[in-house]
């Protein structure tokens, strides 16, 4: 097949989206296809990603350990459309177009619905189901809804919203929309509240203030129809931060994770529901703490197109069932939605 693997964007989990395309792009290349990286906001103009198929998997990419800086790159290039204007016409003459993207507008539904207009296949989960998973308010309500366990927490509109002044501590502060945990902080006194609440509105305009549940960090992928084992996340120090999820060495990460056999099963079935309830594609991720005190799995939020980087989760649970980063590109490939 001819695959275009989309990544980069006008995003700030831009260079994730790099890492989790060369090996994407790469693997397929091993796996016969001819394969297209391009960069969704500079297209053409990105001298890393030329727009040429390749069949040697030759791209490469060195992580910046910093978050990229968007207005400057708004800036230097000049370029203000979100989708550079030969983007589209590459993807049509491509036989299905592999989602790399992370966050705004790859992982949020606007680009799914662009491409179902235009008649692209692509890989992941539709545009309905991009929005509800990205939305982490509308998510928690369709949970309370549904009976699945969230923190309990609320939605603050900048220059809209009073600001509380009953926050109970120790509480997380995190933009509504975005992902890598850029822009999350866990607040534990109300000395840190404001600077936490000015950062997340740094990069949004709604934030949302969830109570903190403290206990072990755990993360389901979802493949098909079915739950992949669970992963625990043990950062070195502090909570799982971008640095922290990124930076090789930064974090423990264990799968299956040492859950009893009740507890795990829950856990999946919870997930596997939560795919749904959320109208998810062939694969999602979704991320939980087991709260320490009551041993309950609290649902954080759903991941639409989870990070396919190396230090990432869902490769890492889909290999301790036997299917390696190779296949399981492959088997996305294979799941479009068309
Ligand atoms: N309510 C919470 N209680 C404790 N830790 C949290 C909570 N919400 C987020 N975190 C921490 O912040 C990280 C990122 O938050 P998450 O909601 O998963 O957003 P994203 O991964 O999209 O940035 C989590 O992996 C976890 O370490
Ligand atoms: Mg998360």
């Amino acid at each position: 097949m001819k695959i275009i693997v989309l990544s980069g964007g006008y995003s700030t989990e831009r260079n994730v989206s790099f890492s989790s395309g060369v090996l994407v792009a790469n693997a397929l290349i091993e796996n016969g296809h001819e394969v297209m990286m391009l960069d969704l906001f500079l297209g053409t103009q990105n001298k890393d990603f030329p727009p040429q198929y390749r069949s040697e998997p030759t791209y490469s990419y060195s992580f910046p350990e910093k978050e990229p800086d968007l207005d400057d790159l708004k800036k230097t290039t000049g370029i203000d459309s979100l989708i550079e204007d030969s983007v589209l016409c590459l993807c049509k003459k491509a036989d299905v177009v592999f989602l790399a993207l992370h966050g705004s507008i790859g992982e949020n539904g606007k680009l799914q619905a662009i491409l179902d207009i235009n008649n692209i296949p692509y890989t992941g989960s539709s545009y309905i189901g991009c929005l509800l998973a990205m939305e982490k308010d509308v998510s928690k309500e369709l949970f309370k809804a549904n009976n699945i366990l969230t923190p309990s927490g609320f939605a603050l509109e900048k220059g809209k919203s009073e600001i509380p002044t009953d926050v109970h501590f120790p509480c997380v502060i995190k933009p509504c929309s975005n992902g890598s945990s850029v822009g999350v902080s866990i607040v534990n006194c109300s000395e840190e509240f404001s600077a936490a609440l000015e950062k997340a509105f740094s990069y949004e305009d709604k934030v949302l203030i969830e109570q903190c549940i403290v206990g072990r960090e755990i993360s389901v992928g979802i493949l098909g129809d079915k739950a992949l084992p669970i992963i625990e996340i043990v950062p070195k120090s502090g909570f799982y931060d971008y640095q922290n999820k990124y930076q090789k060495g930064f974090a423990d990460e264990i799968c299956p994770a040492a859950i009893d056999k009740e507890l795990t099963e829950h856990i999946k079935n919870e997930a596997l529901k939560i795919h749904k309830i959320l109208r998810l594609g062939y694969y999602s991720r979704i991320d939980f703490i087991i709260e320490a005190n009551t041993n309950k799995p609290y649902c954080l939020e759903a991941n639409a197109l989870p990070g396919m980087t190396p230090t990432s989760l869902l490769p890492q649970e889909a290999a301790a069932v036997g299917i390696d980063y190779n296949s399981l590109c492959e088997y996305i490939c294979n799941n479009p939605i068309k």
